[in-house]
């Protein structure tokens, strides 16, 4: 069954062959891929378009995940692709084959889309110009997790009707996290201002040229924000120990009643997942529905990527753009 697009979308398009971060991106085509994801998360999983009908994605993760990767999955299968899980651990991959040989290798398979997590920033690109499919990147080493940032403004959308305008603290691990550059690029496009909340260990080298306000106390970061927003402690990018423990930690930067007080009344908690309980986040915190919407993060994801892959199946320009 095929949908017509909803009116918001009307003017806006998105003409690039694949989804490598946000940085590439113009605000128009960020507020298209929202659009229809809003679109799509109000459609029963049946009533989806089948815009990749006949299509294959390949699912390449080189790093662990869960939702990220089942999220795709069900996107694309939700817009009648077929759907191919690469498991590395028991691929090729672990008998020392290449990036670019796999490249050779699933190339020759024909697939439409490859969706690719991976440990370096940067081999998502090298794999998109290698292949002939569209390539979406589900998360490369520090660089970009594209889809995470949009899931992300899609539910601060949902709860507050905008993102321009926002105040958005990002807390905790932000050196080495995906996650907070994808998000810092969107909602700066997207006219939010954002702190970034961290020990001097944990903050980017540089965060001068970002635009942003830094704070190494929670108390007078989180002072009037409209979003929370926590990371768990990257510890696998970590070398050497950058915190003494995660006890410690949580005493200085974890999200508890008291800190959560400092925020705007209505402020909402965030997480991408997975979270660290009692490291980064109190429990009651992170499951208390009246202010988290960490939940509702996931259920988004699902819209966002089926989203990108229309996006990249039918690359509209904006003046062939018009809705039914
Ligand atoms: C994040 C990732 O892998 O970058 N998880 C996710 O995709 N939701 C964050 C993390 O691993 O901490």
């Amino acid at each position: 069954m095929t949908q017509s697009f909803p009116p918001a979308t009307i003017g806006y398009g998105f003409s690039h062959a694949h989804l490598l971060g946000i940085d590439p991106l113009k605000p128009g085509e960020i507020a298209y891929l929202l659009d229809r994801a809003a679109y799509f998360a109000e459609l029963e999983p049946g009533e989806a378009p089948d815009a990749l009908a006949g299509s294959t994605v390949i699912n390449l993760f080189f790093e662990n995940s869960t939702r990220t990767r089942s999220s795709f999955e069900i996107a694309a299968q939700r817009l009648g692709a077929d759907v191919v899980n690469m498991d590395v651990a028991t691929s090729s991959v672990k008998k020392g084959e290449t990036l670019i040989d796999t490249a050779d290798t699933l190339n020759a398979m024909r697939p439409d889309f490859l969706v690719v997590r991976h440990g370096q920033a940067g081999a998502v690109k090298l794999l998109s110009r290698k292949l002939d499919a569209h390539v979406l990147n589900g998360g490369d080493g520090k660089h970009e997790h594209p889809t995470q940032a949009l899931a992300d403004a899609l539910t601060i959308r949902r709860h507050k009707g905008k993102i321009d305008g926002l105040t958005v603290a990002i807390c905790g691990d932000i050196r080495h996290s995906r996650v907070a550059r994808s998000n810092l690029l969107l909602l700066q496009k997207m006219g939010a201002r954002v702190r970034l909340i961290g020990p001097p260990t944990l903050l980017p080298n540089s965060y001068e040229a970002l635009g942003v306000e830094v704070y190494h106390r929670m108390d007078e970061g989180l002072r009037d924000v409209d979003i929370v927003m926590m990371l768990r402690l990257q510890v696998e990018r970590m070398a050497g120990t950058l915190i003494p423990s995660g006890r410690e930690f949580f005493r200085f930067y974890g999200l508890d009643r008291d800190r959560l007080a400092l925020a705007k009344p209505d402020a909402l908690v965030m997480h991408p997942g997975p979270m660290n309980r009692g490291v980064e986040i109190a429990s009651d915190i992170a499951d208390d529905l009246d202010q988290s919407v960490i939940r509702e993060q996931v259920e988004m994801g699902v819209a966002v990527r089926m989203a990108c892959f229309e996006a990249l199946a039918t690359r509209r320009a904006p003046t062939t753009l018009r809705a039914a």
